[in-house]
């Protein structure tokens, strides 16, 4: 199977649409988004998960969907939290809408998203996922408050910075792949496996969306570069600059960090500074993407490597 496979993709974004097929402003600011060109990383892993143990996807493809509803959510409730223009190569939701329609607009989709999991036909499992997603979503929250509070805080441990991207990205990593083993009918051991495997490749996802902010083509991720250096966000890139630069160096890069201001050459500037630290970065993510794929070992050769692909996409990804 090719990376991303089309029919399967089709039918992500058909069983998205069964939800928001209506027009009126606040459901086009909710479109607006959701048919941007998103990677749809999470039903996708949802869906390869359940293709483990099963083989007709139409029985994972509402919970599939409802991660991905979620996932839409919480962007444009980010872009409002981190000040973003663009997404997705476009104006983001409160850019062309308005700050109280975007608002409202992330929260119709996470309401969509239970609409989605209350048509799994199976009540036992619908439970399940409603448990898995509920706690994935309290943890975004916390997650994206620690984030903000760092942006404030002087010094941040990796530790601190760790548990920060389990919860603001890694925990909608890991509910997709888990939904899709408790849709699949994975055994206890499978799901842990699945688990392990979604939790590392889900810091990965960060780490490397860390360095992508910095060193990435505008026009590929879609994303305003070096938004995070104007944020004063705490990034794996920072903190390891923030505990290995000399004095003078360290003192410049915390002079530019934090000014909404900050000018284009001031961004290059920073990024000269950080350049050891980007490979620093680099290291990680290939260790986490390493230790991931042992994990998916337990399963047959064939079936586990779409699995491993994606984990080698998101460690390599440029997008
Ligand atoms: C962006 O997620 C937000 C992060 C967790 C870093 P994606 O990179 O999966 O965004 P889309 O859905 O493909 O636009
Ligand atoms: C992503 O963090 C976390 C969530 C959206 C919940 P970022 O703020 O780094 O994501 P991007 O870079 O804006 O996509
Ligand atoms: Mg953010
Ligand atoms: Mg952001
Ligand atoms: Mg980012």
């Amino acid at each position: 199977m090719e990376l991303f496979n089309n029919d399967i993709l089709l039918k992500i974004d058909r069983e998205l649409n069964k939800y928001l097929d209506k027009e009126n402003k606040l459901y086009d600011a909710s479109k607006h988004l959701l048919f941007a060109g998103g990677k749809r990383i999470r039903p996708y892993l949802a869906i390869l998960a359940y293709l483990l143990k099963k083989e007709d996807i139409e029985e994972v493809l509402p919970s599939a969907i409802a991660v991905e509803l979620i996932h839409n959510y919480t962007l444009i409730h980010d872009d409002i939290m981190d000040n973003d223009d663009k997404r997705r190569g476009k104006p983001t939701v409160h850019v062309n809408y308005g700050m109280p329609i975007a608002i409202l607009a992330g929260d119709l989709l996470y309401a969509k998203a239970f609409e989605a999991i209350s048509n799994i036909e199976d009540s036992k499992k619908a439970h399940e996922v409603l448990k898995i997603l509920s706690k994935s979503c309290v943890d975004v929250c916390i997650g994206q408050a620690m984030d903000m509070e760092f942006e404030n805080r002087g010094s941040i441990t990796l530790e601190e910075y760790f548990d920060m991207i389990y919860k603001k990205t890694g925990a909608l990593i890991v509910s997709p792949v888990e939904i899709g083993a408790v849709m699949g009918e994975c055994t206890e051991e499978e799901k842990r496996a699945l688990c392990e495997y979604a939790k590392r490749i889900g810091l990965a996802f960060q780490t490397q969306d860390d360095i992508l902010d910095l060193i990435g083509n505008k026009d590929k991720i879609g994303k305003p570069v070096g938004s995070d250096i104007r944020e004063g966000k705490k990034t794996v890139i920072v903190i390891h600059a923030l505990e290995n630069l000399p004095k003078d160096k360290k003192e410049r890069l915390l002079e530019i960090m934090g000014n909404n201001e900050t000018t284009e050459e001031e961004i290059k500037e920073a990024i000269d500074i950080l350049k050891d630290s980007i490979d620093y970065a680099r290291e990680i993510t290939i260790k986490y993407i390493e230790e991931s794929k042992e994990y998916l070992k337990i399963f047959d050769p064939e079936k586990r490597k779409s699995l491993e692909k994606i984990a080698d996409f998101i460690g390599e990804r440029i997008y």
